[in-house]
């Protein structure tokens, strides 16, 4: 028997060229002639460069992702992250006899949690709901609207909230939040559909009565809870009688495409504190690893995405009897000490190509057992007590075509790493990785297998 080392040395090897042999019978050659005549032998070097660096994204849409976030928290390495949510509501279809008699009791609005959340569950979370003074309406260029409404975007309120709360959540206990609202709206509101008052008709006439509503938090909050978009106002009433039977008239959400969530980040003393729109004063949208720690960010809900390029991998050419890139394989290190179960990590990491101009392109994908493509999410290894937690990614492809492929090569400009929508736009679990001159354990590795003529 052979010894488990060897093994394993002879194995890889042909697993690799057999997974690589999939698409190119080219490739079944190479294995074949690795196998039969030893005329070549598979190398591995971890030597090529991965330049990391954090880019800042202007803006993405947050509209109808089917979540509402509440409150705000302050990261020691990303800063203070906030983010208020816009909606609009619409009543029920109501017949105005049945409530004349009715007595008006109370107005809140609840909440039901979706279960993610962010931050310190232990403190009070501050909650204050305003009604807006404007409606919601996404920007329009050369006549045509845009069809989503943005993490930027922002819509004046009335100065008083129609009502606050101050709450412990617990998120995993917690099914819903109610927040009293203004009994004076309660109250016209109610004798509006007690008359049926045009503005209670129908949600378009309600809606120029009343704009929308924002909920927010403030400075003091460390804690960002995630909602359904499910969200109701309740209209409690009476009616006197034999029993004193209250009911509610429920409040829903009307247009999920106007439901939308501003995110706002303030990277004051942390190591992103320049990384803002390069036309802004002392900002930079690209911020090298050099620049942060040695590390690249990733948190996309705040506007933060990290870069990976790989400079010089096509010099893997010049190697004497070089003959072909077989596998390339990348490990990702969260940096030691800068996660924990509070601050912890996305489980679900892609990689998308990317060019200059650092939009999103395609996902890495691996092909399975059935020959479909599936998108790699990084199979992230989790270990909180030992600090040596990675992501790990088959990038063969994309390192393939860069070595052989010049116009691809040409055309990219790298990698970002992002998590898969909607937790992109909605979640808050964030990453800081190593790049090549860190700590072991921090350090980001990309293995390149490739196979060469045998030199003796
Ligand atoms: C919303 O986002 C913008 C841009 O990031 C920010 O300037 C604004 O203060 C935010 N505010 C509110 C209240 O939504
Ligand atoms: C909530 O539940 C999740 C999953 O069971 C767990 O990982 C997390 O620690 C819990 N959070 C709290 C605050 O108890
Ligand atoms: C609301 O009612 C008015 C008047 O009957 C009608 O013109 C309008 O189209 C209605 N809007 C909706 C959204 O039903
Ligand atoms: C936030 O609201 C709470 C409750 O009203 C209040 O005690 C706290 O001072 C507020 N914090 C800030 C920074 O305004
Ligand atoms: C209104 O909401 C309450 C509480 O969620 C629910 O019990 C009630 O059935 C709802 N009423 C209507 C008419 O949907």
């Amino acid at each position: 028997m052979m010894p488990r080392k060897l093994l394993s040395y002879f194995l890889l090897p042909v697993f690799i060229l057999f997974a690589a042999a999939g698409c190119k019978k080219v490739d079944i050659n190479y294995g074949s002639q690795y196998l039969d005549n030893s005329l070549t032998q598979l190398i591995k070097v971890d030597t090529f460069g991965v330049d990391l660096s954090t880019v800042y994204i202007d803006s993405f849409p947050t509209s109808a992702k089917g979540v509402t976030l509440v409150g705000g928290y302050t990261d020691p390495l990303f800063g203070r992250i906030d983010s208020r949510t816009y909606f609009e509501i619409t009543p029920p279809t109501t017949n105005a006899p049945d409530y004349v008699k009715g007595i008006y009791d109370s107005l809140y609005l609840t909440l039901f949690l979706n279960k993610n959340y962010y931050g310190d569950t232990t403190k009070p979370l501050h909650i204050e709901v305003s009604q807006l003074n404007q409606l919601i309406t996404p920007f329009s260029l050369n006549g045509s609207t845009s069809p989503f409404l943005y993490n930027v975007d922002q819509y004046p309120v009335f100065p008083t909230p129609l009502g606050s709360t101050d709450l412990v959540v617990r998120p995993n206990l917690t099914d819903s939040i109610h927040i009293r609202l203004d009994d004076n709206l309660g109250r016209v509101l109610f004798s509006k559909i007690q008359t049926a008052d045009y503005f209670i008709q129908n949600s378009s006439q309600f809606l120029s009565f009343f704009n929308g509503m924002r909920i927010s938090s403030n400075a003091s909050s460390n804690l960002i809870v995630g909602c359904k978009d499910s969200l109701t106002m309740h209209l409690v009433y009476h009616t006197p009688a034999l029993y004193a039977d209250t009911s509610s008239i429920n409040f829903t959400l009307s247009n999920n495409a106007h439901h939308f969530v501003n995110i706002t980040a303030d990277r004051a003393g942390t190591a992103l504190q320049n990384l803002g729109p390069a036309a802004a004063a002392g900002k930079q949208n690209v911020l090298p690893s050099a620049a942060t720690g040695h590390a690249a960010y990733t948190q996309t809900s705040s506007g933060a995405v990290a870069k990976l390029r790989f400079p010089n991998v096509q010099n893997v050419l010049k190697i004497p009897n070089y003959l072909k890139v077989v596998r390339a394989e990348l490990i990702i290190r969260p940096v030691v000490g800068t996660y924990n179960t509070q601050y912890y990590l996305p489980p679900q990491l892609r990689l998308s190509t990317t060019t200059l101009a650092n939009q999103l392109g395609t996902d890495l994908t691996v092909p399975t057992a059935s020959g479909s493509a599936v998108i790699q999410y990084g199979s992230l290894s989790l270990d909180y007590a030992g600090g040596q937690s990675s992501y790990t990614y088959d990038i063969t492809t994309y390192i393939k075509s860069l070595v052989e492929n010049p116009a691809f090569a040409a055309s990219t400009d790298g990698l970002l790493l992002a998590p898969p929508s909607p937790a992109y736009e909605t979640q808050f679990p964030r990453l800081v990785f190593g790049d090549k001159t860190t700590g072991i354990y921090n350090r980001i590795e990309l293995d390149v297998y490739y196979v060469a003529v045998q030199t003796k």
